[in-house]
């Protein structure tokens, strides 16, 4: 293990966020107050759509907006006070800025020189990032002379040079194509696995949240939705914005009624057993609805053609929904077919909050078994 990976890894600590808000000036909050611990070396993505406060967190973790109220720890360090420098965390920015006339070496180093490290160690450790990042070819260069992705990897470079205990990454791969973005995913969690630092990445991209994260942090509105595994939030979403919020296309949401026996539509067909009264919404992943058998009809609208699978819309009692299929399942040239929404498959969620409601078709099971 080199120096830096070793300095790296002492040094990260938790980052506890307690009861932190942010509101602008005259603007109304922003971030209304917001608890979560961000664990010791683990990585964190923070998910949500334009505008829902990610850079904003992600800005007064790191010491350049302040804390409207609320305290922000790292280890039992308070931080929330002290300027960026004094934190000793390290950030990329979406839109990185090198230095047009430094070559990749000096743009790497150049934090290291401004805090008056010795020439050798400099060198020592923009070797070591450089190899990490698979830069070493190309440390005399100029950054205009670099591809996009080999520039977005001088900038993490130059975080990482500084052996941060936390680094704070703000969409540093959305300006990259599909493949490069791809090829960046496994070198940051590679990066990551070796390094050890307490990561927050924050994106809108949900692959990216999916593939990297140990545990994701979806954002609405400035509020916590759910803070849980990729595994958990995709399985088990909270509420109706993270079941849409995740996979692709998104989770069928329908508004049923119970009875006390069924959950329907306002059209009268049954789409579960449940002894649920009143109103919800009900969910179901378009890959987890199987084609030619069970209970209901649908009409297809469209259906595109991905390659790996196909997307089929279709209409149920007016309702429009998307069924994911393998490509080459067969409905013919038909319009109409049958489904089966699969009852462990479901999702149950409140008509008017959108929070998830646990166990309904547990006990509906055991309504039915009984
Ligand atoms: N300096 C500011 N003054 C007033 N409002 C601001 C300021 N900076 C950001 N905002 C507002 O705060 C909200 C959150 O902004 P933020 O940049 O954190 O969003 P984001 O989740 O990072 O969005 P994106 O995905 O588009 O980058 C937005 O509504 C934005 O308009
Ligand atoms: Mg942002």
């Amino acid at each position: 293990m080199s120096a830096i990976d070793s300095a790296i890894r002492a040094a990260a600590t938790s980052i506890v966020l307690d009861g932190v808000s942010k509101s602008y000036d005259k603007g109304a909050e922003v971030i209304p107050p917001l608890s979560a611990e961000l664990r010791a070396g683990e990585f964190t993505v923070v998910l949500g759509p334009s505008g829902c406060g990610k850079s904003t967190l992600l800005q007064m973790i790191a010491g350049l907006e302040r804390v409207s109220a609320g305290a922000i720890r790292f280890g039992s360090r308070e931080v929330h006070e002290l300027e960026p420098k004094q934190r000793g965390c390290a950030m990329v920015f979406q839109n990185y800025a090198l230095y047009p006339h430094m070559s990749v070496f000096d743009n790497i180093a150049y934090s290291l020189k401004v805090a008056g490290m010795a020439r050798a160690e400099r060198l020592q450790r923009v070797e070591a990032a450089a190899r990490m990042l698979a830069l070493t070819g190309l440390l005399g260069r100029k950054p205009g002379q670099l591809s996009g992705g080999q520039r977005q990897r001088v900038a993490i470079g130059r975080a990482i040079v500084r052996e941060p205990g936390i680094l704070l990454f703000d969409e540093p791969l959305s300006n990259l194509d599909a493949q490069l973005r791809h090829d960046m995913r496994i070198e940051l969690a590679e990066l990551h696995r070796r390094i050890g630092a307490t990561t927050v990445f924050v994106t809108h991209d949900q692959v990216e949240a999916m593939t990297l994260a140990d545990r994701i942090v979806i954002l609405n509105k400035g509020r916590i939705e759910q803070f849980d595994t990729p595994r958990t939030i995709y399985h088990k979403p909270a509420s109706v914005f993270v079941a849409r919020f995740i996979g692709s296309p998104p989770m069928n949401i329908l508004p049923v009624q119970g009875d006390g026996s069924t959950l329907r539509l306002a059209s009268g067909e049954v789409l579960a057993r449940s002894s649920l009264k009143g109103s919800y919404q009900l969910g179901i992943r378009p890959e987890d609805i199987q084609i030619n058998n069970g209970p209901l009809q649908v009409k297809l609208r469209y259906r595109e053609e991905l390659g790996s699978h196909s997307v089929l819309a279709v209409e149920i009692a007016g309702n429009l929904i998307r069924i994911s299929t393998p490509f080459g399942s067969d409905i013919g040239s038909r319009d109409t077919f049958a489904v089966n929404f699969p009852p462990e498959r479901l999702h149950l969620f409140d008509a008017g909050d959108g929070r998830a409601i646990p166990y309904a078709f547990t006990r509906a099971k055991a309504l039915a078994d009984a």
